[in-house]
């Protein structure tokens, strides 16, 4: 299937919210590594499960529990072959991707960082890949090094190798693979070969990643990856962690109740097998269906004709983005090596401010540290403004923006 603009405008009639107004203007959302639209099917079949078939999961015999449990797996299996893990074992719903890391800080990382041990993350990380490990590393005493990031955004490799080289204290390597902020896409394959050669796990944060390019966890050999539903057409509230079957047999549980027991006594608890040792009380459910649709959707349209849209919208706006001399693009100008991110900022205005006056053209772009503030320090800026693409969007989109950002230098008297 070729990814023509008739086919995007047939896509665009699927998203009920595309057809909004804002202020009599086509709403044009830009804002989608923050979260995307959902597709009718989505919605529709949230609305059926709780229209038709409403009711817990892995407990009662009656036929609507049933109905909602299989419903519940079928998604995990999809996902599981959506990222070719080898078994749905391996696949844990969680809330989003910061729990997914939780999960793992919490459940492998007490048992296996101890005093002294080195884990490390790069300049670019996401606060929720930061936040947990900081908080292990200070209970455990332990260490975390940063990957230093490079004028384009990019990391050096050489420098991976020279931690692994002079340390044998690493103990865990967790990146994103690509970044929130710059949009950048790291060569994972590569790092977790390096990181293999010496015995060393690699955590992916794919939550940009995976919505956007082809995942493949069995190739890539990663330890564990976590991302998000609802940044891949599916609702908010389901997040999920793969993990090595192995890896995660030796874990002990995160949360603790309902449905991850396989017996409890008074004074010991059998926990269950996996995935629902790590699947405490009741899940959500609704949502976990909900994204099986958006699965379909993305599966239909094809990874690679997403990647291949992106990259064409990606460059189209960094072309016309490029004719303002007051503005200034972060990240790699090599479109092989970013997703559909594109951050930026216009002269001395705030990001808050331009998104301020884009909103008022009904263009969604988001503003601020993109909860990436070590980031911004190493860029020395307290802020960015950002636009990201996803498969509904439009050169025409791309023109308003830019339309729109011609009249804010004009505003700003840049
Ligand atoms: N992590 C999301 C973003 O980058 C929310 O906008």
């Amino acid at each position: 299937m070729q990814f023509s603009e008739l086919e995007t405008n047939k896509i665009r009639n699927d998203f009920p919210i595309l057809n909004r107004k804002i202020n009599g203007n086509p709403f044009v959302y830009l804002d989608n590594a923050s979260t995307t639209q959902k597709p009718s099917s989505v919605i529709d079949t949230i609305v059926k499960y709780y229209s038709f078939y409403n009711s817990n999961i892995h407990r009662a015999v009656y036929d609507i529990a049933e109905e909602a449990t299989h419903a519940y797996e079928l998604t995990r299996q999809k996902v599981c072959k959506f990222i070719n893990a080898n078994s749905p074992q391996e696949i844990i719903f969680t809330r989003n991707t910061t729990e997914a890391i939780n999960l793992v800080a919490y459940a492998w990382g007490r048992k296996n960082i101890q005093n002294g041990d080195i884990i490390i993350l790069s300049e670019q990380e996401h606060h929720s890949n930061i936040v947990p490990w900081q908080i292990l590393a200070k209970e455990k005493n332990a260490k975390i090094k940063y990957l230093k990031i490079d004028e384009t955004g990019n990391i050096n490799l050489n420098e991976l190798e020279s931690y692994l080289d002079e340390d044998n204290g690493i103990k865990l390597i967790s990146l994103c693979h690509m970044s929130n902020a710059l949009g950048n896409i790291i060569p994972i394959d590569k790092i977790i070969d390096m990181a293999h050669a010496y015995s060393i796990p690699v955590f992916v944060d794919g939550a940009q990643s995976v919505p956007h390019l082809t995942t493949d966890v069995t190739s890539l050999d990663c330890d564990f990856l976590a991302f998000s539903a609802h940044k891949m057409l599916g609702p908010t509230g389901v997040g999920i962690l793969y993990g090595k079957k192995n890896i995660l047999q030796e874990m002990d549980p995160f949360n603790c109740g309902g449905d991850m027991i396989k017996e409890v006594h008074k004074e010991n608890t059998l926990f269950n097998d996996l995935p629902y040792k790590f699947e405490a009380g009741t899940p959500n459910i609704a949502d976990v269906i909900g994204f099986s649709s958006a699965l379909d959707y993305l599966n239909e349209i094809g990874m690679d004709n997403i990647r291949k849209h992106e990259i064409e919208l990606t460059k189209y706006a960094i072309e016309k983005m490029s004719e303002f001399k007051q503005l200034k693009l972060y990240g790699d100008i090599n479109l092989q090596n970013r997703g559909g991110i594109i951050s930026f900022n216009l002269g001395d205005i705030h990001p808050h401010d331009l998104a301020t006056i884009l909103n008022e053209h009904a263009i969604a772009i988001r503003s601020g540290h993109h909860c990436a503030q070590v980031l911004m320090e190493k860029l020395e800026v307290s802020a960015t403004s950002r636009v990201s693409f996803y498969i509904y969007n439009t050169k025409d989109e791309i023109n308003i923006f830019i339309n729109a950002l011609g009249k804010a230098i004009k505003l700003f008297q840049l």
